[in-house]
């Protein structure tokens, strides 16, 4: 696997390897199986003819004042051994002052998506995602590049930005890996407490049940109360966020269900944020 730290030499390095398809994993480092999962899926989509590349970079513009970025958790030598073990072709991982000019005044925002949901509590970060995603696009220019629906709102985000600017590039969503407990897996997970790690599959059996409810026509409103009330009740969580809205534009919903809904959760365990989200369908629909 070959590491590249700047920018000049990655290009280099896939024009060579060009026309093989390339296939892009961001990611911010501090791997674990949910990004492995990524890792494998670009495989797959990149055939033996393809080359895989992923790129490591903790991005500080989209983390806002007060947030985690100096304590966002990195190790990249361990990461470098994860890739490898994984058939990466490449990884690309610099510092901050080789993605950004200290000129640097342009952005990527999607307006309305980027402002709602995770975007109202965390103003500024979708925008900070959208441009340092459309700079490794620009860099690497991938065939096709895949994302977690874990940051569900970030995926919708991505594949809102592709259409807009029109960019020729396959954004392919891969589902949320789990603990053996439900807990979604994230590289900010080691930071919760044993008690908050005891405490926050509170998430996923919530979605859980969610998902058993939707079919039964029950409204969005009541099936949000019953999630929010079933999150209240652990008493070690500080719930942020829970929405329900139209699976495929994120706009809200109301009513029994008609169509694909996701519920979207915001929870926080002490300092650490963690979200989790489920699509569930109506009757009818129940795939
Ligand atoms: P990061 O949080 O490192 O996540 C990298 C990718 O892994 C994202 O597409 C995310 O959705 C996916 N992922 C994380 N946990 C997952 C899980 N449990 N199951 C499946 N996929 C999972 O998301 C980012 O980095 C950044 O915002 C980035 C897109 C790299 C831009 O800086």
């Amino acid at each position: 696997m070959k590491v590249f730290r700047s920018k000049s030499a990655v290009r280099a390095q896939l024009a060579d390897w060009r026309p093989a398809p390339i296939v892009l994993v961001p990611t911010m480092g501090f791997l674990h199986e949910g990004h492995l999962s990524l890792m494998r899926l670009a495989r797959e989509r990149a055939g033996s003819e393809g080359r895989v590349v992923a790129s490591i970079f903790v991005n500080p513009t989209q983390f806002g004042p007060g947030e985690d970025f100096d304590s966002y958790p990195r190790d990249e030598a361990r990461d470098f051994d994860l890739l490898r073990a994984e058939g990466m072709d490449a990884v690309f991982s610099p510092e901050a002052d080789e993605i950004y000019d200290p000129q640097a005044e342009t952005i990527v925002e999607t307006t309305e998506l980027g402002k709602v949901l995770i975007g109202k509590l965390r103003p500024g970060h979708f925008r900070g995602v959208a441009t340092i995603v459309t700079k490794l696009f620009n860099i690497i220019r991938p065939d096709a590049a895949i994302f977690g629906q874990k940051d569900y709102q970030q995926l919708a985000v991505i594949r809102t930005i592709v259409r807009d600017l029109d960019m020729d590039i396959e954004i392919i969503g891969a589902p949320i890996q789990r603990e053996a407990d439900g807990l979604a897996m994230s590289s900010r997970n080691v930071r919760l407490s044993p008690e908050d790690r005891a405490a926050a599959p509170v998430l996923a059996r919530a979605l859980d049940e969610a998902e058993t409810m939707a079919p039964t026509g029950i409204t969005a409103s009541r099936l949000r109360s019953h999630v929010r009330a079933r999150l209240e009740a652990e008493p070690r969580a500080r719930v942020q966020s829970v929405d329900i809205r139209d699976a495929a534009t994120l706009t809200p919903v109301s009513g029994s269900l008609t169509r694909p809904a996701v519920i979207l959760l915001a929870v926080s365990f002490g300092q650490v944020f963690v979200i989790d989200n489920r699509v569930v369908y109506p009757a009818q629909e129940v795939p």
